[in-house]
C-alpha cells in the first residue's frame, strides 16, 4: 500500500513541474470530531488532538511544495461561543501545547494570529503573542497565520471601525473619511495587510461552504473541496489540490 502511494505521490509530483504553485494556501481544517467517531473513539478530544498534530505535517507538505505562506483555521469566533466549555478548553489548551510550541520549534515559519483575541483565555492570548514574537525575527521563515476566533464579517468591521478611530485620531470630517474610503483603505487595515490573498483556499471533510473564513481575502481565490476529515487528509491531497490550482490557473491566464 505504502509503495502505491510513494509512486502516486511521484506521479503528482512530475504532474506539477511547470504549473503555477499557489503563493498563500488557507486552509480549513474541517472534520475532527467526526474523524474521531468513524475512527471509533468515543471522546471527540481525540480528533481535535489528532488533528492539531497533523496541521505539523501539512505545513511539512506545504514547505516541501514551494508553499511558504500558509494560513490554517484552527478555530471561528462561533466556535469558541457555541460550542461547549469543555471542548473549547481543550482547543485551547492544544493551541497552547501543540500549535504554538510547533511554531516554536520549526524555524520554518513564522507565526501570525488572526481573530478576536479577547475571545480567547489569557493564557492562550499569551502563548500565541509570545510565539509571535519570538518568531518575528525570523527573515528567511515563511508565514504561516493561525486563524483562531476568527470571523471574516468581523475582521471587515474591524478594519472599517480601525479607519473611523484614527480619521478621528486626526481630526478629520466624516465626509472626508467617506470620499477616501477604498478596498485599499479597508484592506490596509485588516489583521495581516502585509500578507497576500490566498491563492487556494482548501475545506476538508466534504462541508461546502466559506463559513465566514477570509471573506475579505478570498473573493478571487481558487476553492479546493476534499471529502476527507481533516485529520485523515494526506500528502496526495494535497499534491492534487496543487495540480487543480495549477491546471486551473494556467486555463484561465493562457
Ligand atoms: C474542525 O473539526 C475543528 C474546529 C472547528 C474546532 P470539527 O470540530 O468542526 O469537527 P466536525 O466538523 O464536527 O466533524
Ligand atoms: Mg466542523
Amino acid at each position: 500500500m505504502q509503495v502505491l502511494y510513494d509512486v502516486y505521490a511521484r506521479i503528482l509530483r512530475r504532474q506539477l513541474a511547470g504549473l503555477p504553485i499557489p503563493r498563500h494556501i488557507a486552509i480549513a481544517m474541517d472534520g475532527n470530531r467526526r474523524w474521531a467517531r468513524r475512527t471509533g473513539y468515543d471522546d471527540v478530544r481525540i480528533g481535535h488532538r489528532f488533528g492539531a498534530e497533523h496541521l505539523e505535517l501539512f505545513l511539512r507538505w506545504c514547505s516541501e511544495a514551494g508553499v511558504h505562506c500558509v494560513t490554517a483555521w484552527v478555530a471561528s469566533a462561533d466556535n469558541i461561543r457555541r460550542r461547549d466549555s469543555a471542548e473549547v478548553d481543550y482547543l485551547m489548551q492544544l493551541t497552547e501545547t501543540v500549535l504554538a510550541e510547533h511554531v516554536r520549534r520549526d524555524h520554518r515559519w513564522r507565526l501570525h494570529v488572526a481573530g478576536q483575541l479577547d475571545l480567547l483565555p489569557d493564557t492562550t492570548a499569551r502563548a500565541l503573542k509570545e510565539a509571535v514574537e519570538e518568531t518575528r525575527d525570523r527573515t528567511d521563515a515563511g508565514d504561516l497565520t493561525l486563524a483562531i476566533g476568527y470571523s471574516g464579517r468581523l475582521e471587515v468591521v474591524d478594519a472599517v471601525r480601525a479607519v473611523l478611530d484614527e480619521a478621528a485620531a486626526a481630526g478629520r470630517s466624516l465626509e472626508d473619511v467617506a470620499d477616501e474610503l477604498s478596498e485599499d483603505v479597508i484592506g490596509r487595515h485588516l489583521y495581516l495587510p502585509e500578507l497576500p490573498d490566498p491563492d487556494l483556499v482548501i475545506r476538508t471533510s466534504g462541508e461546502l461552504r466559506m463559513s465566514d473564513f477570509l471573506l475579505w481575502q478570498a473573493t478571487r481565490s481558487e476553492v479546493e473541496f476534499c471529502d476527507l476529515y481533516w485529520p485523515a487528509f494526506r500528502q496526495v491531497d494535497l499534491l492534487r489540490a496543487l495540480r487543480t490550482y495549477g491546471r486551473r490557473r494556467l486555463e484561465r491566464f493562457s
